[in-house]
């Protein structure tokens, strides 16, 4: 294996996911797949260039630069701008024809001015409050909003949106309001003669806790890769894309009342075996862990000893056979054993999504399908030699677990 800390994205488990969701956003429904934040951590390039693939209607960032990338790969979906763009971004947002949301009466005029400097109407979408208390025009604003937005030259109304806040609560009775108000407004637009094309809402929680929400497009990120919000009731099979690993890069037998990492605040209560994992804070992986998470080695959890830091994390290998340059699962599955995502977010006092995206580009994202390593990217660029050689790592351990499974 050609590096010690990385990232395997399973593109195969990506694509079923999104198989899954466009069978519960039934016949007509689209997926507007969230891939912000470098796509949840996972890689927005990857993941949109397989979202392409498996047909998904469009994508959803938060930032000019994130859209931009993402045409520069050669991406040719519809890009929306989730977040505000300033005013001063219209130009180059456009010029990368990326569609920007519309928040403000002042941002449509300066975009409907755009659209008539370079003389053709610009699409947008347009976020609507119900109660989300964020971003988007006010729900007791909107009715006069798009009738100001309908009446400026040079702008194409592409979608009428909301977003929850809460819909993956015990009570879902706020989110069913909100659909009602957001609905009453679609009524009130259209006895107007304002029909926005396409209508969405739903976010993961919306898409698998209220059907009603689902309209035209599911604009969801965390369902897409493997996710269930905390309340899920949708019969939905989703499976996680991402897992997080590393290598034993020490081995080190300590004597009883040894202090280990920062601030001494874990000492040896026993003669001591400590693995050093290649894997901290730098990484992405939680101060928060320290002497509290625990990773997986040889197919058993090991607990954390001491502090997280930078670089580098000590586990307790007295219990189990290790070797250096043994792989170490922070998140995923090793053998029969499995820590989740959502295990790793609570010990570290967050959300998944924060796990997800906050893993830096210091770590190696290798694509997966059909259980071989088909790209590698890394903070020195692309390399197809180490490509092969983390396929070769891939083979050995299948050929490992498949041998355990056997004894
Ligand atoms: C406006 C908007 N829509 C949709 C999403 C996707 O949310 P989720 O990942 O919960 O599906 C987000 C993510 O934060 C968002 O900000």
């Amino acid at each position: 294996m050609p590096v010690s800390t990385w990232v395997e994205v399973d593109l195969d488990r990506f694509a079923a996911n999104l198989r899954a969701l466009r069978a519960l956003a039934g016949g007509t429904g689209g997926i507007l797949l969230v891939v912000k934040a470098d796509a949840y951590g996972h890689g927005a390039v990857e993941i949109a260039a397989a979202a392409e693939a498996e047909g998904v209607s469009l994508l959803g960032v938060a930032t000019l630069h994130e859209g931009i990338q993402l045409r520069q790969s050669g991406s040719t979906l519809p890009i929306v701008v989730l977040s505000p763009l300033l005013t001063s971004e219209i130009e180059e947002a456009v010029a990368h024809g990326l569609d920007p949301t519309v928040h403000d009466l002042q941002f449509a005029e300066a975009l409907s001015r755009a659209g008539q400097q370079s003389g053709r109407p610009l699409r947008c979408h347009v976020e609507v409050d119900t109660g989300m208390g964020r971003t988007g025009v006010r729900r007791a604003e909107a009715l006069a909003f798009f009738e100001r937005l309908s009446a400026l030259p040079a702008l194409r109304l592409a979608s009428a949106f909301t977003h929850f806040p809460d819909a993956d609560g015990d009570d879902l009775a706020f989110s069913r309001e909100q659909i009602d108000d957001f609905e009453s407004l679609l009524r009130q637009l259209a006895e107007r003669g304002i029909r926005p094309p396409r209508v969405h809402a739903a976010n993961s929680a919306g898409a698998v806790n209220l059907p009603a929400s689902r309209y035209d497009w599911l604009r969801v990120g965390l369902v897409a890769y493997g996710h269930r919000p905390p309340r899920c009731d949708a019969a939905i099979d989703l499976e996680p894309v991402m897992a997080f690993k590393s290598r034993l890069v020490q081995i080190r037998d300590l004597p009883a009342g040894a202090p280990i990492s920062y601030g001494r605040t874990y000492v040896t209560r026993r003669p001591t075996r400590t693995g050093v994992v290649a894997v901290g804070y730098g990484h992405g992986y939680s101060w928060l862990l320290s002497s509290r998470g625990a990773m997986l080695v040889g197919g058993r959890r090991v607990p954390i000893l001491g502090r997280v830091t930078m670089d580098l994390t000590m586990v307790d290998l007295t219990d189990v056979p290790a070797e250096v340059g043994d792989e170490v699962v922070l998140f995923g599955d090793q053998g029969e054993e499995s820590l989740s995502l959502d295990e790793v977010a609570k010990g570290s006092e967050t959300l998944p999504y924060e796990v997800m995206c906050t893993i830096g580009k210091r770590v190696t994202r290798i694509y997966v399908r059909d259980g071989r390593p088909v790209k590698l990217t890394s903070l020195v660029g692309e390399s197809a030699e180490w490509a092969q050689r983390a396929a070769e790592h891939f083979r050995r351990r299948a050929e490992a677990v498949a041998a355990a499974r056997h004894r």
